[in-house]
């Protein structure tokens, strides 16, 4: 029956995370998932969660499947969150919000929608982006191209290339766009950049897509919302997923939003509509408890302020390694510049280390990081940093 399948070749960065949890050296390092690790190498969890989850637990609800489109209280916090209270486009109605399955879910469940109701569309992302994003929207169907967006030579945004790209798309096309601390890359378009593309997108009638997993690790929680609430005042309607996963440190519970700007009420009636009827289809319902955690946290002042606290502590101890990778490599190899270790935002920052550097980083020093050189600063802390900076000078030519 299934001998014909093609074997799988793995997920570049899962199947990565997979081998260095069997890596017996004692001194390996972990720079190749996007996940938040505190200090001592552990993944933390949150006082906040852990009261949310102490307050489910003395309530003692039963646990009745979720509405399709998720729990009322975590859409709302979620458009909060996302637009703030008071924007028009909350209080107009005109945003659909699901809670989904991870913000992955979400960009899955949008890409799907688009499918089905604008089915000429292709989408276009940037070069490089996140490996998934083009696996979930050809999966879906969908035609997957790039535009111009990092430049190696600079290690800044290649602007006008991917301005002068996105003034040549067909109408209607998806413009998949990072909101925030681009992964893999770590450079991010400036508020200024922003301000010049969006009515490029709005004139060109295209619809874009916001991939928003890493708030709070940029320059604060509403700060790396900049994108989103700027496209929501302009008038363009838009998509937006986001995710719990690391700004709540909660990867297992699936916590995540898909959220869709539209002209009116009425518009954002059928959009969510046609969002549940594909939900149904695929996985019924969200979760419960990523509810129950993410709707806590966000209503209730004193977990919301614990939460932002640690949010804060999370983004500056990153920023802190950033700043030891850089002094450490700068020391060891004087006269290169490894600025853009200090310059980049985020998880992520783009190494510009070929496969070949990768791989001996791998085999001979227990050090992982994907194969495009990305790593995750996130998974260097005070015992590890000045190891894996020496053995990255000894592997750049
Ligand atoms: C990453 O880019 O490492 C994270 O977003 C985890 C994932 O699912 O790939």
């Amino acid at each position: 029956m299934f001998q014909h399948l093609e074997p799988y070749a793995g997920d570049p960065i899962l199947s990565l995370n997979d081998e260095f949890q069997k890596d017996p050296r004692a001194d390996k390092v972990n720079l190749s998932i996007g996940i938040y690790f505190d200090d001592k190498g552990r993944i933390p969890v949150l006082q906040c969660v852990r009261d949310a989850e102490a307050q489910m637990l003395a309530e003692g609800g039963a646990k009745p499947y979720l509405p399709i489109e998720g729990s009322g209280p975590m859409r709302q916090a979620v458009q909060h969150l996302l637009f703030g209270a008071e924007h028009g486009a909350v209080k107009a109605g005109r945003i659909a919000t699901l809670q989904t399955v991870g913000s992955s879910g979400g960009l899955r469940v949008g890409a799907d929608f688009i499918r089905r109701w604008l089915p000429g569309s292709a989408m276009w992302m940037s070069d490089p982006s996140w490996d998934n994003h083009r696996a979930m929207f050809e999966g879906a169907g969908i035609a997957v191209h790039t535009y111009p967006y990092y430049d190696p030579a600079t290690g800044g945004v290649r602007f006008d290339a991917l301005r002068e790209a996105i003034a040549g798309l067909p109408a209607r096309s998806i413009v998949l766009l990072h909101a925030c601390c681009h992964n893999p890359t770590g450079v991010d378009l400036s508020r200024e950049q922003w301000r010049e593309l969006v009515p490029l997108l709005r004139q060109r009638e295209l619809l874009p897509y916001l991939d928003l997993a890493y708030q709070g690790y940029g320059d604060g929680i509403a700060e790396d919302a900049y994108a989103v609430r700027l496209l929501a005042d302009s008038g363009v309607s838009f998509f937006v997923a986001n995710s719990f996963s690391k700004s709540m440190s909660v990867y297992g519970e699936r916590a995540g939003a898909l959220s869709v700007v539209c002209a009116d009420a009425a518009e954002a009636e059928l959009v969510l509509g046609q969002l549940k009827a594909t939900v149904r289809r695929n996985y019924s319902s969200p979760a419960i408890h990523a509810a129950g955690i993410v709707s806590r946290v966000l209503a209730d002042p004193k977990l919301r302020a614990a939460w932002e606290a640690d949010v804060a502590a999370m983004r500056e101890r990153i920023q802190a390694m950033r700043k030891s990778l850089h002094a450490t490599l700068s020391a060891k190899r004087p006269g290169r510049d490894f600025g853009y270790f200090l310059s980049q935002r985020g998880m992520f920052s783009y190494t510009g280390l070929s496969a070949a550097q990768v791989d001996r980083l791998r085999e001979q020093f227990g050090v992982y990081l994907i194969r495009s050189g990305r790593i995750c600063v996130a998974g260097l802390n005070t015992g590890n940093v000045e190891r894996t900076a020496s053995a990255m000078a000894a592997v750049i030519d």
